[in-house]
Order: C-alpha cells, then structure tokens, then sequence
C-alpha cells in the first residue's frame, strides 16, 4: 500500500480509504457497547461486521490491482480466500466449542496470530519496497516486527502453559535475568540497526525478527501460573500495538484503530490486573517475579490432614449460622453452579440467615468474572462485597463456603517465599468454620497446595460444586420443612 495521496488518488483508493474508515468507526461504537452486558452483543455483532467489511474490502482491492498480473494474481486470490476460509472456520468452531473457562488459552492463541500476522504484514512492507523505506516506515514497520514477534512466541507459550500442557510447565530457564537482558538488547540494536541502515534491511529485519521471537520465548517461559492472567493482558497489549504500528506502516486506518484499540485496553487491564494481585507490572515483565510452574510443582505441601464432611453436615452448620460468607471461584464457573448457589443464598435468607458473597477482585479467569457470573444468577448486587470490605467480616462469620475458588484463598499469600506471596487473599481462613467445595485434591491456577485445607477449622466437601450444592439445598430443605 501506498501513501495515503497515493491511495486517494483512484475512486477505488478512495471507496477503500472511507470503508476502512467505516470499519475503524464500527470497532470504536461495538467496543464502547461492549461497556453494559446489555449491549455488549450489539457491540460485538457490529465490530464483527466492521470486521467482514475491511476483509472484503482488502480482497476487492486485491482482486482489482493485480488484475493484470495473471499467475501471481490467481495465486494472491487461491491464498487469500484459502485464510478467509481457515480463518472463519477455525472462529466459528471456537466460538461455539471453547469453554468460557478455556478463554484465557484461546486468547492467548489469538494473541499468537494477532502478532505473528502484524509482524508478517510489517516484515512484508520493508522487505517488498524497490526502493529503501523512509525512516518514518522503518521505525513503524520495524515496532511492528519486534513487538509482532515477542508477541507470537510469548503466547504460544503462555497458551501452552494455560492449557496445562505438561512439557510447556516443566520448562525451566536457569539464568532468567541473563537471556531476557540479553534478547532484549539484541533485538533493539537489531531494530536500531534497520533504521540506520536501511540497504541492508533484508538482513536486519531477519536478525529483528530471530531475537524478537526468542525474547518471546524466555520472557514468559521462567513465568508461573499465578502471574500468568498478568503476561496475557501485557500480551494483548503488545498484539494491538504491534497491529497499529503494522498498520501506520502499511497506512491501513483500520489496522491502526483496531490495534490501538486492543493496544490500550491491554494497557488499562494490565494496570488493573497487577494490582488487583499486588505485582509490579514492571516485576513481572522481568521475569518471573513470582517463581516458575517447575517451581510450584516442586513445592512441597503444607502439613497435616484434609477432613472430609458431608451435605447433610453442611446444612446442619448453614441453618443454624447467623451470618455465612459464600466465597466464589473459578470452580463455580467450570461447573457453572452459579444458580445453585443463588438458590442456596435465597433458601439461608428466607431463613433468616446473614448471607454475603467475597468478591477477589481476580477470582475465575478474569477481573469481574464473579459479578458477571452471580448477577446471570440474579444476586443481589449489594450482597457482592468487594475484599477489602469482606475481609474484616470474616471472623464474625459463623461460615465461610468456600465454592470452587482456590488460590485466593491460601493463606501461604502472607508468608515470603511462595509463588503468591504478597498477592492479597480473601481472608477465609479467620472465619470460625470453613467449608470447602472441590472435585478433589486438585490444586489452583498457581499450581501450589492451599494451606487452608488443612487447618482445623476447615472441612472438604469434595465433588462438582453443582452436584455439591444440589445436594447441600435438598439437605438444607429437608432441615427447614
Ligand atoms: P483457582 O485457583 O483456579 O482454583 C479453582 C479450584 O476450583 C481448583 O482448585 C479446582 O479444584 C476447583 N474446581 C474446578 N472445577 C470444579 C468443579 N466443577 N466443581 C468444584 N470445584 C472445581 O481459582 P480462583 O481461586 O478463583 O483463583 C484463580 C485466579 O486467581 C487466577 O486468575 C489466578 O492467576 C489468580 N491468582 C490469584 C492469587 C491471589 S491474588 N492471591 C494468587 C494466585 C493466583 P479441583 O480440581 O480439586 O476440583
């Protein structure tokens, strides 16, 4: 693509320019819909559309400029068409299949693309141009490239990790701080070489391209599972600001809102995320801050023993409480049991039992998973009370039900020297008896043991937490009839 005279100067250029516009406007009205969960549909449906619209407009121009050109252009549409198909399948498919809890992995795979294929459109720009690029292409073409490349190494592995993947946890990188360094001076040098040189910007674009990928590979390999939600939102970022830079490069506005978009709502989420869980952003990007899976998995397990309870000996302690903390986590959202424990809520209150939901601001899969979750159950909104309002009321609690949340609840955040300390904790353990609903000895999201379960005045109710609250609700009827 030429300069934006360039592009103005055919009615197609110009029928291209204003549709791209169009598509750059949809994406801006669907995102500021996407603020209420009532029009956040709306939202997506029209950045979709805004979406279709600049695919088609980018094949129509295709199709038309390299008209003439006979193999090569049949070549262009059969590739064309052949990623548009790919593309859409693969979209429709994990709309429909992928898990609201698997999100944060098919994320982390559109991140993967997203960079690999701004790093590709930028890469294309400088390496396909007669003459040498101007500096102003370079430096974007070149930010497309090393930001593109960090990012589709970086999520692959961060996907990898998400999904559980055995080999991708048990990675390890001795010398951590040495190898970030290192790729990270290698790839700037790299990067500042290609401005100052453009003649040679076969070579450097490669050699950008090699240490950006490799950057990717050790910043988030030496990362453990609880700061992961953190290294996704940093990688969202860098996807969208690869894609606007790819974008300023090529002068493609739709590129350059859609990335700037993605770009700053990575940005705002990573600002939450860290501290919401207590992480200097800046600690994480370095590496790790806090420990590995490898790590985690080592770890050894608190001391002492689980005991086991029952729905009926759940309901005995619910219906004779004054005041019960529900404490949801991303067990709740897998067996998505949220209206079970709604229900239970409505049952203990009608009961003339206190009852009140801790919300951690992190709990799930993503900052406000619990309050999108409890209010498709129709709680209350006052019942939802935020951790540092929750947190002193924990010890005048005659039960805290625990249900499905894990790591922020273990009280091992306190102590220095585990993968989460210092991130803050629902203060579960204060409570005079607590009840834990899981599947099994599982561990959390950190992949560490949660001391919690082994304190005195905590009891397991292991099973699927829908299963488990069914159970506890007929056990609790059968109390109050
Ligand atoms: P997790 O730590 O992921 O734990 C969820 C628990 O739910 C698992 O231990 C699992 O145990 C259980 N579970 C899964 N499916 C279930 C089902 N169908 N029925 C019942 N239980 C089920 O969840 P969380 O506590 O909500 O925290 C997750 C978030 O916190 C992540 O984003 C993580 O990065 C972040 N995090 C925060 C901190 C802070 S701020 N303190 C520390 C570390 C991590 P079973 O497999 O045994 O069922």
């Amino acid at each position: 693509m030429g300069t934006l005279e360039q592009t103005l100067s055919t009615p197609l250029g110009v029928v291209e320019w204003f549709v791209y516009l169009l598509a750059a406007v949809m994406f801006v009205i669907g995102l500021h819909l996407m603020n209420s969960p009532k029009t956040a549909r709306r939202g997506n449906l029209i950045s979709a559309a805004g979406m279709v619209m600049a695919c088609v407009m980018a094949f129509a121009v295709l199709f038309v400029n390299e008209a003439s050109n006979g193999f090569q252009h049949a070549v262009a549409v059969a590739l064309l068409v052949l990623g548009i198909v790919i593309g859409a399948v693969a979209g429709v498919w994990s709309a429909k299949k992928v898990k609201m809890t698997d999100m944060p992995q098919l994320v982390s795979v559109f991140n993967t693309v997203g960079g690999g294929a701004a790093a590709l459109v930028a890469l294309n720009d400088i390496l396909t141009s007669e003459s040498a690029p101007s500096l102003v292409v370079l430096i974007t073409a070149g930010l497309g490239v090393l930001i593109g490349s960090v990012t589709f190494t970086g999520s692959l592995v961060a996907a990898g990790k998400l999904q559980g993947l055995k080999f991708m946890r048990k990675l390890t990188l001795p010398a951590k701080a040495v190898w970030n360094v290192a790729f990270a001076v290698l790839a700037v040098l790299a990067f500042v070489m290609l401005c100052a040189q453009p003649e040679q910007r076969l070579l450097w674009s490669v050699l950008v391209t090699v240490f950006a990928l490799c950057y990717g590979l050790v910043f988030v390999i030496p990362i453990g599972g609880a700061d992961m939600p953190v290294v996704i939102s940093v990688l969202n970022a860098c996807t969208g600001t690869a894609v606007a830079m790819s974008g300023l490069a090529i002068n493609n506005i739709a590129l350059i809102v859609a990335g700037a978009l993605v770009g700053a709502a990575g940005v705002t989420l990573s600002i939450a995320m860290s501290k919401a869980m207590n992480r200097p952003l800046v600690s994480v990007l370095a590496g790790g801050f806090g420990g590995s899976d490898a790590a985690s998995d080592a770890a050894e397990g608190p001391e002492g023993t689980m005991k086991e309870t029952t729905a009926d000996d759940v309901a005995v302690q619910l219906v004779y409480a004054d005041k019960v903390i529900f404490v949801p986590g991303f067990g709740l959202a897998q067996a998505q049991a949220q209206r079970e424990l709604a229900d239970l809520g409505e049952l203990l209150k009608g009961h003339g039992v206190e009852v009140s939901y801790a919300i951690h601001p992190v709990a799930g899969r993503m900052p406000g998973h619990m309050n999108v979750l409890l209010a498709e159950a129709n709680v209350p909104y006052e019942e939802l009370v935020d951790l540092d309002d929750i947190n002193p009321q924990f010890p005048s609690a005659n039960v805290a039900l625990v249900v499905g949340a894990n790591d922020v609840t273990n009280p091992a955040a306190r102590r220095p020297g585990t993968p989460v300390s210092g991130m803050p904790i629902l203060d579960v353990d204060k409570a005079q008896n607590v009840v834990v609903m899981k599947r099994g000895r599982g561990k959390g999201y950190a992949g560490i043991e949660n001391e919690l379960y082994f304190k005195d005045n905590t009891q397991m109710l292991f099973g699927d937490a829908k299963a488990g609250l069914q159970a506890v609700i007929a056990a609790v009827k059968e109390l109050l009839a």
